[in-house]
């Protein structure tokens, strides 16, 4: 038996003090920012010459490429705005389907249906949580058009098995790197590994400013296209040699100056926060790594992770303990929330199992998935992801979205190591009022 735990009127490890809120803002951001409200270019506007006055968004696009060593990025005003225009710039069309992973942020699956696609899932891989590429090919129709894996957490998807069944099925690849810029694949970053790729710059990201997103490709006709999808289909710059106003069904998914003078700033230090994010991973990973009943997150030796969450998988049949595992994982997320530790679950369902997949409400009368000639009739059944329903059931997320791992102090790991230390030692005092079940697989 351990220390008297906090739940129980103990003292509690984690002096809150300690935690860092993210985004983390610098005196160097705000100079950046002032600077464009001084300039008065608040938006991309167009020269008297018909060029592009944008000089924010313009060196933020160039700045980006170079950082991830892809040839084009658009700058746009979110993560979903990108990966929506990597779908409509890959020619997917209405009753179209586009395979994905089952566990990801709702916005993966609503850049599908905002191009009238039907999203497919697949199950994930229980070490990586990233989409398991040995069940893609039974998804595959020839209705099938693109695969967008998402590198969940901030890890690549496995690339090469992706694109092998990509070149056999002449499938468009658009990586959802949303919650992964800056990490690596076999030596080159994510981004620069599909087709297309979508960045989310919103205030819970590693390279979070507020709102804002990225596309990226090493394509000429994607870039181009994408450009179009990104204002109301006219081509920006204006200047580019073609007409300016093509006029193809688009939306309006532009950036602002302000928001990519700070994006910039960031950029420069996105390494070190993407830096500091493995530090502290690592120093969890080797601390908890012999506490019986958890499991640190696994990360290929191929591959990078920049951390974006760390998530943990909670095992009580190791501890010989027998509960439900998610009254286990609730009993233990009480318990190091009363300790100060920032625990979260980040997710609570599968994607397909959102009402807006049980209850196929989408645009009404039955669209996308009564679109176009199918007769194929599309059900959306929970008990087909068990991986995925099981990681949600009996994992954590050590930090949370105001304070994830990458700006926190080496003082606050070992703080938190500590506390789940002291948890676990005591968890017959946490799971002893707890009913006890079998384990439900
Ligand atoms: C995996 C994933 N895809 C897409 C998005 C959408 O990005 P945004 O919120 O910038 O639209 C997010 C983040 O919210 C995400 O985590």
């Amino acid at each position: 038996m351990g220390r008297r735990l906090a739940l129980h009127g103990g003292q509690k490890v984690v002096p809150d003090e300690l935690k860092v809120r993210w985004p983390v803002v610098t005196q160097t951001d705000k100079d950046a920012v002032m600077e464009v409200l001084d300039s008065g270019i608040l938006w991309a506007m167009s020269a008297e010459d018909g060029s592009l006055l944008a000089p924010q968004m313009l060196a933020l696009e160039s700045e980006f490429a170079r950082y991830l060593d892809v040839k084009h990025a658009l700058a746009v005003n979110g993560g979903t705005s990108a990966l929506h225009m990597a779908v409509a710039a890959a020619g997917v069309g209405p009753g179209d389907e586009v395979i994905t992973t089952a566990f990801s942020f709702v916005a993966t699956a609503a850049a599908i249906l905002h191009h009238n696609a039907i999203p497919i899932f697949v199950d994930i891989d229980p070490r990586t949580y990233n989409i398991d590429v040995s069940r893609i090919e039974e998804k595959i129709t020839p209705r099938t058009k693109a695969i967008i894996p998402v590198h969940i957490h901030g890890l690549p998807a496995d690339m090469d098995e992706i694109w092998a069944l990509a070149r056999k099925y002449e499938l468009a690849v658009i990586e959802d790197a949303c919650q992964a810029p800056g990490a690596y694949y076999k030596g080159r970053r994510t981004g620069s590994l599909g087709h297309m790729a979508a960045f989310s710059l919103n205030g819970t990201k590693n390279f979070g400013i507020g709102e804002g997103g990225l596309f990226t490709t090493n394509d000429d006709d994607f870039r181009d296209r994408a450009n179009m999808f990104r204002q109301v289909g006219e081509s920006l710059p204006s200047n580019d040699g073609g007409s300016r106003y093509q006029h193809l069904l688009a939306w309006n998914y532009r950036a602002q100056e302000t928001q990519c003078a700070l994006a910039r700033s960031l950029l420069r230090r996105l390494d070190e926060v993407n830096g500091l994010g493995q530090r502290n991973a690592a120093y969890l990973t080797k601390h908890l790594a012999d506490l019986p009943g958890i499991t640190p997150p696994y990360i290929p030796s191929d591959r990078t992770s920049v951390f974006h969450k760390y998530r943990v998988r909670l095992e009580p049949e190791a501890l010989g303990i027998k509960i439900l595992p998610i009254k286990f994982r609730e009993a233990v997320r009480t318990a190091l929330l009363a300790e100060g530790v920032d625990v979260v679950l980040w997710q609570t369902s599968s994607m397909p199992a959102l009402p807006m997949f049980q209850t196929m409400a989408g645009y009404g009368q039955g669209y996308p998935w009564t679109n176009g000639a199918s007769s194929q009739k599309y059900v959306y059944r929970i008990e087909d992801y068990p991986e995925t329903n099981r990681l949600l059931d009996c994992s954590l997320v050590i930090g949370s979205e105001f304070h994830p791992v990458y700006c926190q102090s080496p003082k606050l790991m070992e703080c938190y190591v500590e506390a789940i230390a002291k948890v676990f030692s005591s968890l017959e005092a946490i799971v002893d009022g707890a009913e006890r079940y079998t384990t439900a697989y």
